[in-house]
């Protein structure tokens, strides 16, 4: 269905207690993300794109504010329920990568089908195909070790592809890769978008935000929309 609102935050604030201190990270965040998006969260170093990141991601809870993902309202929701929710509608990517190393590009794919309970069968059909999709039919059986950054980031993606989740997120996904391989990944990232995957993509970095089809800054832990010039 297009124009469909898959995410919505309103007024999210998150804050730490350091040294016996209240930190105000998030100040108030209003977003609306939509199917199909492509979406870029741009700001500098410490401005609260990795806090934002874990919310979205409901790795973590705000402090006050509301969130809504594909119509659950995520602050009242246990642990175990947060678990479920984010193995169905999240597909992670790190700038790290977080390969299981002592695994093959295709078992690692693997990952999130077991914790889904997928049959064994449907899970190497899946992972092959996810593998096939990112250009790495013929790397199935490699060790991360024995692949380069980009392929590596490659997995990552078919893995956090693999069950047709929600929404990618990425947070600083080229972030560790050369200016050309990080090209590549973002190529990967227009065609999995042009696919119909909505994309969320956290970085610092304003050439990769561009890459996106709308951008959004966030600084001081307030976001703001508009013309983007630099981070
Ligand atoms: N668990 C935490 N406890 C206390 N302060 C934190 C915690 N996580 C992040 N912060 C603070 O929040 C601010 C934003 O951090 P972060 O979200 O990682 O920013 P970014 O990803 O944009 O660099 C920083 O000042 C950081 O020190
Ligand atoms: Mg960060």
């Amino acid at each position: 269905m297009a124009d469909e609102t898959i995410l919505t935050m309103r007024g999210i604030e998150k804050e730490y207690i350091v040294g016996g201190e209240v930190s105000s990270v998030l100040k108030g965040i209003d977003l609306e993300v939509k199917k199909g998006e492509f979406l870029a969260i741009l700001g500098p170093s410490g401005s609260g794109k990795s806090t934002l990141m874990n919310i979205i991601g409901c790795l973590d809870v705000p402090t006050r504010g509301e969130y809504q993902l594909s119509g659950l309202s995520i602050g009242s929701q246990d642990e175990q329920t947060l678990a479920h929710i984010r193995n169905r509608e999240i597909g992670f990517i790190f700038q790290s990568f977080f390969l299981m190393q002592r695994q093959t590009a295709l078992e690692n794919v693997k990952m999130p089908l077991i914790y889904a309970n997928m049959p064994e069968k449907q899970q190497n059909e899946r992972a092959a195909e996810m593998l096939r999709l990112v250009g790495l039919e013929d790397k199935m059986n490699y060790y991360p070790n024995q692949l380069s950054g980009g392929q590596q980031q490659r997995v990552a993606i078919a893995r956090a592809m693999s069950n047709n989740p929600t929404i990618l997120l990425a947070d600083e996904p080229t972030g560790a890769l050369d200016q050309k391989t990080g090209r590549q990944v973002m190529e990967l990232f227009h065609q999995l978008n042009d696919e119909g995957r909505t994309i969320i993509m956290i970085t610092h970095d304003v050439h990769i935000a561009e890459h996106a089809k709308r951008i959004v800054k966030i600084l001081d832990g307030n976001i703001g929309e508009g013309e983007v010039t630099d981070a």
